[in-house]
């Protein structure tokens, strides 16, 4: 009998306990220890990059990378409308404004087709965000930064792993941002990274994130600009460099997992599932589901319902940017339609996603879907 399945919780099946015990033992706890910078070196070759910065989570790392950039005040920023607040967050505490593109109905990405129209003289950057873990197309994005001298920041906080064309994403622009809270596919508790291939962004970065200490001068405390104590601690890096050392692993289960998914859902119609695109592969941070009311004849509403009186924990997708009070006051423009972002919205919600979530479970839940479904 299952009592219980949390919509996903992390999983810590290497060397972190060994890992922190070792930087509490060696009084190595604040952001000066090795394992900060053996998990840089680590998860920065992961993800096909030179460079990794480690910050204390992914909302910075965005903003740290928009910063090392020079994106400001005056400036505008494309985001996408279906994503989790920080991407917006991290472009309105530049100064900068975002402006919100609606998502593709297929993947569920930001709508390529619908960017151009939304570059003005004043745009700087697109964020393209790897959505559940599902690449963007980021041939189009590029040749459309390349066309408007543009910047390109992935917001990959939820695609650890994830591949474009045998690239791993984080390395397909100028710079690439991870978070690593404890439901993403590798965590460190709370934790975030910026990786790059330009050395100069690396250098940037590193700069602000320690309060714009002198990088290389013999003087310390002068500080040139404004700088941030965005600095990740030696205890949060140690589990990182754990979890960097299973990322294969954890990527080929998040990967099962969604394939038993849809196939024991293959008979239900209405219900939706993100599509992966052949050139990539989406290391499917999140179980996510999309109810079709007309077809299924319930809404996702009272499926969820029947499914946590049957202890199995789900979440709501992400609600769009255009709808925030937050995104309003600050002054974007939150006056288009946004039909994707809106459907995903309201009909869509996250299954169940641990890396450790074995079959048995993963069927348990199919089967109450499919009952319910009937
Ligand atoms: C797309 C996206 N961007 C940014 C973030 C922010 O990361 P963090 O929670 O580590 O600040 C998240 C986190 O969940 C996210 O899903």
């Amino acid at each position: 009998m299952i009592d219980f399945i949390p919509v996903c919780e992390p999983t810590l099946s290497g060397n972190e306990v060994k890992y922190v015990t070792d930087a509490v033992k060696t009084g190595w706890i604040s952001s000066s220890g090795k394992y900060v910078g053996e998990f840089e070196e680590a998860f920065s070759k992961y993800s096909d990059c030179k460079y990794g910065v480690a910050v204390c989570n992914g909302t910075v790392a965005l903003h740290l990378a928009l910063t090392a950039l020079g994106i400001g005040t005056g400036d505008e920023v494309i985001v996408p409308s279906f994503t989790m607040i920080a991407t917006a967050y991290a472009v309105c505490y530049t100064g900068a404004v975002p402006v919100f593109v609606d998502a593709e109905k297929s993947t569920w990405n930001i709508a390529v087709s619908l960017i151009e129209a939304k570059i003005t003289s004043r745009t700087k950057a697109i964020i393209p965000v790897h959505i559940m873990g599902n690449p963007c197309d980021m041939d189009s994005i590029n040749a459309l930064a390349k066309k408007y001298n543009l910047f390109v920041i992935e917001d990959a906080a939820e695609a650890h792993g994830a591949e474009y064309k045998n690239m791993k994403t984080g390395s397909l622009s100028d710079v690439g941002c991870f978070s690593f809270f404890a439901n993403k596919n590798l965590t460190t508790g709370e934790g975030g990274m910026v990786v790059t291939n330009n050395e100069d962004v690396f250098k940037k970065c590193k700069y602000y994130k320690n309060m714009c200490f002198p990088l290389d001068s013999p003087r310390n405390y002068l500080h040139d600009d404004i700088g941030f104590n965005y600095r990740m601690s030696n205890l949060h890096a140690a589990i990182g460099l754990a979890q960097t050392e299973k990322a294969d692993e954890y990527r080929a289960l998040r990967i099962e997992n969604s394939n038993r998914y849809k196939t024991n859902l293959f008979d239900c119609p209405g219900i939706i599932f993100q599509k992966d695109e052949k050139s990539s592969i989406n290391v499917h941070w999140m179980n996510a589901i999309v109810v079709d009311p007309e077809i299924c004849g319930y809404t996702r509403d009272e499926l969820i319902a029947y499914l946590k009186n049957h202890g199995i924990d789900t979440r709501l997708l992400f609600n769009g940017m255009h709808r925030q009070k937050s995104m309003m006051n600050y002054g974007c423009d939150c006056s288009g339609a946004y039909p994707v972002t809106d459907w995903l919205s309201d009909n869509g919600f996250y299954l169940p996603s641990a890396s450790s979530l074995d079959n048995n479970k993963i069927d348990y839940i199919c089967e109450l879907i499919e009952e319910f479904h009937k």
